[in-house]
């Protein structure tokens, strides 16, 4: 082969990256990660982009080659050279990408096992999912429709369901485990950026699914003890327990308890809407809302709340949410 011909090729090829690695570089293509698992995940994404940016641009530049240099002339009809292979060309196209693929594999077998690794002590956090909201629970009863995490100390969450398959992730933190029925699985994180960032469900789990959000505040090592020391579950009225268990501050919006959602109804007019509705006392009301509540929806929401809750609370933690709300509501 010439010296010039070697000299083309890889002009050919040094364009065709220059481009791949402009575009990778000017696109924001993942969150900014906000956890050391979603950094290695991060490198892994990027030494595998690098691979596949020097095989294109290698054999961008051959075909280029060829298709420059051994075109066919007008005026050429006679039949191609007779190829029979080349057994050393056939072994190098082989042996490299051989040699790629496994190290990607090895590199990626590091992070996985990394990132499973939850050290000797981690925070634990039970996480319960149900259609259509988020519950967080602390070791020592503590629990919130949100998550709170300490910036720079390992989590170990312990994902399960209460009815279908759903599944919790944070894009920031770059991973996402199933929520089943009836199995624990483990996500560990290690959160190294003070912020808020949204908690998706990621698995179709019926009518609210795209609803089911939630957040996690990743917080001080100092903010999160006193968060933990903070009013565990036994604080305020039994009611207030129930809504916070629940995970009803994912949807609605009750100042008491400090939640803030707005997918459905706002409970803080919930003597207003009572009086809309017709259905009995405001006690009455609630109750029915809370068991079917398809019975009757207020106007400017959808029909989304899961109707188990009636089989899920016993009747004290039913008769203790309706008291507390009623109660807000005067
Ligand atoms: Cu839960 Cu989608």
């Amino acid at each position: 082969m010439r010296k010039g011909s070697i000299i083309q090729l890889a002009a050919i090829a040094t364009v065709a990256a220059a481009i791949c690695i402009a575009v990778a570089l000017a696109i924001p293509w993942m969150p900014t990660a906000a956890g050391k698992e979603a950094q290695r995940i991060d490198f892994v994404f990027w030494f595998t982009t690098a691979i596949a940016i020097a095989v294109f641009s290698a054999v961008v530049s051959v075909i280029t080659y060829s298709v420059w240099k051994f075109r066919a002339r007008p005026d050429d009809d006679s039949d191609g050279p007779p190829i029979h292979g080349h057994t050393t060309l056939e072994i190098v196209w082989t042996a490299i990408p051989a040699v790629l693929v496994t190290a990607i594999s090895i590199v990626s077998a590091i992070v996985l096992a990394q990132n499973s690794n939850a050290g000797s002590d981690p925070v634990k956090v039970g996480v319960l999912a149900r259609q259509f909201a988020w519950s967080f629970t602390y070791s020592n009863g503590k629990t919130l429709g949100y998550l709170e995490v300490p910036v720079n100390r390992k989590v170990q969450l312990d994902i399960t369901s209460d009815d279908v398959i759903h599944s919790f992730w944070v894009p920031q933190l770059a991973q996402k485990q199933d929520a089943v029925p009836g199995q624990h699985n483990k996500l560990v994180i290690t959160p190294i950026k003070i912020g808020t960032f949204p908690v998706i469900c990621t698995e179709l789990c019926g009518l609210g699914h795209s609803l089911m959000r939630s957040h996690i505040d990743i917080v001080s090592q100092a903010q999160f003890a006193s968060f933990l020391k903070s009013g565990g579950s036994t604080t305020g009225p039994p009611g207030l327990a129930v809504f916070q268990h629940n995970g009803c501050a994912s949807c609605h919006t009750l100042k008491d308890a400090n939640a803030t959602g707005t997918i459905g109804p706002d409970l803080d007019k919930l003597k207003q809407y009572a009086a809309q509705a017709h259905r009995g006392s405001l006690a009455a009301f609630i109750k029915e809302s809370i068991v079917s509540p398809g019975a009757y929806v207020q106007s400017g929401y959808q029909n989304i709340m899961p109707a188990t809750f009636g089989q899920q609370l016993s009747a004290k933690q039913l008769s203790d949410l309706v008291q507390y709300l009623a109660e807000q509501a005067k």
